[in-house]
């Protein structure tokens, strides 16, 4: 099983260049099924969960061209199923888009419902009301959700939640529709705008995206594109909070600083250095760091993919900090791994209270999910010792090369697949 090893105190220094956005990419990648033209996208992140929605693409038909290791050719014409294998949805949950996408353009689609997973409860009704809302007969039969049409038609849809999936897949679905959709109470997160921006680079007419209200006036089909994936707030925001728990001094290449704001206000605030470039952000963090308070919440709030590394640093900051989840009902399972490297954190409900502390020390934990994981290794290149983090898996869904990028910041990290292996790490590393 493969786990990441590594030892920790010492600060991060150096340069990292961010990659494309996942949670953009898994939306724009089924936006291109719905042309027969060829579409080409760039800046694709070389990840799991995007490997396997390619996967999933080719397996209903369409012919997936891997022009380089981020670039790929997407032609739709030759799509025969509208039903996607149950097995892409359990392992990834994104591929719920695949409605949207085939319902717009064949009027039609089957997809297993994705349960629920490591973070909660994850409904998907919003997405529902707005496919009934454009004329879409939905029913859930045999754990799928099947969608027809005779005629999509535009809808004033109000969402009863804030939900980037259900704007993102509604939105596909109304680009196909007939006249005008107004769909209100949206997200703003920047990958719904790039996902429009693409659409829109496909002859859709999309207005609105990025702030409440979208307009989606439907077009009769759409064409070949050529498009590149915004880069990933997330990945980034890792990366500064990387800097900041270590003490370091990191240049983050290949931003939009603008989505990373939240971010870099809560890093302000407990007393770290952020200087902003056109398209790079510098974090330096600083020997003693303060508490803060977060609570996370729909773009431009603070983001709940974020929640799990800003708690990591605020673990190792001066006094009492509180977070607040207010998006997902389960997302502070990794505290209890935490604990074991010796943080101070108290869940009741959806707040954390933290008690900062001086020094981690290294453990053996688990990665819970994927951005749980991704700060449990933050907790590890910040503490005392040698950390191993176990189900790297889910790691691998979202972040691409991990482990060279840190270590191309100067961590002590390595992915070992044998107690062999870890071995060997843990008599280099002394
Ligand atoms: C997306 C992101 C995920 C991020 C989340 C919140 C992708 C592939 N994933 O997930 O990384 O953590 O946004 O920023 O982009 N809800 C309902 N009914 C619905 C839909 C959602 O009640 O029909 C609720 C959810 O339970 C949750 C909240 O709305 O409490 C937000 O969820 P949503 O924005 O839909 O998250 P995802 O699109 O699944």
């Amino acid at each position: 099983m493969e786990q990441y090893i590594m030892k920790g105190g010492n600060p991060l220094v150096g340069e990292v260049t961010v990659s494309g956005a996942k949670n953009a990419a898994l939306g724009i990648l089924t936006a291109a099924i719905m042309t027969d033209e060829d579409v080409l996208i760039e800046n694709l992140p070389d990840v799991r969960d995007i490997n396997v929605m390619l996967e999933a693409i080719e397996e209903i038909g369409a012919r997936v061209e891997r022009v380089d290791r981020h670039t790929v050719r997407i032609n739709a014409s030759t799509i025969q199923e509208i039903s996607v294998d149950d097995e892409y949805i359990r392992r990834i949950r994104a591929s719920y888009y695949f409605i949207g996408a085939l319902l717009g353009k064949y009027k039609s689609a089957q997809v297993p419902l994705p349960g629920g997973c490591n973070i909660g409860s994850r409904p998907i009704d919003q997405h529902l009301k707005g496919f009934r809302a454009l004329g879409g007969d939905v029913r859930i039969e045999g754990g799928a959700v099947i969608v027809h049409a005779i005629d999509l038609v535009g809808s004033h849809i109000y969402l009863d939640v804030v939900s980037v999936g259900a704007t993102i897949n509604i939105m596909m679905a109304a680009t196909l529709a007939e006249g005008l959709t107004i769909l209100e109470n949206v997200a703003k997160e920047p990958h719904v705008v790039d996902v429009a921006n693409f659409l829109n680079s496909m002859g859709a007419n999309i207005k609105g995206a990025g702030t409440d209200t979208i307009r989606i006036r439907g077009v009769k089909k759409l064409h070949g594109t050529e498009y590149s994936i915004i880069p990933d707030q997330i990945e980034a925001g890792t990366f500064m909070c990387a800097a900041a728990v270590t003490r370091g001094d990191v240049m983050v290449k290949n931003v939009i600083p603008k989505h990373l704001e939240a971010i870099t206000a809560k890093l302000l605030e407990i007393g770290c250095e952020v200087i902003e470039f056109d398209d790079a952000v510098r974090v330096v963090g600083k020997p003693v760091q303060r508490h803060t308070d977060i609570k996370t919440l729909p773009y431009p709030g603070f983001p709940t993919d974020m929640q799990p590394q800003m708690t990591v640093t605020l673990a190792l900051a001066a006094g009492t900090s509180m977070v607040t989840e207010s998006i997902f009902e389960n997302r502070f399972k990794y505290v209890d791994e935490l604990a074991r490297m010796g943080s101070c954190i108290k869940v009741e409900g959806n707040v954390a209270v933290i008690d900062g502390v001086k020094r981690l020390t290294g453990a053996q934990v688990n990665a819970p999910d994927l951005r749980a994981g991704a700060a449990l290794v933050l907790a590890g290149l910040a503490a005392e010792g040698v950390t191993e983090v176990d189900e790297i898996g889910y790691i691998q869904r979202g972040y691409e090369c991990f482990e060279e990028k840190l270590q191309g910041l100067g961590a002590m990290i390595e992915k070992v697949d044998s107690e062999k292996d870890a071995q060997k790490f843990r008599l280099k590393v002394g």
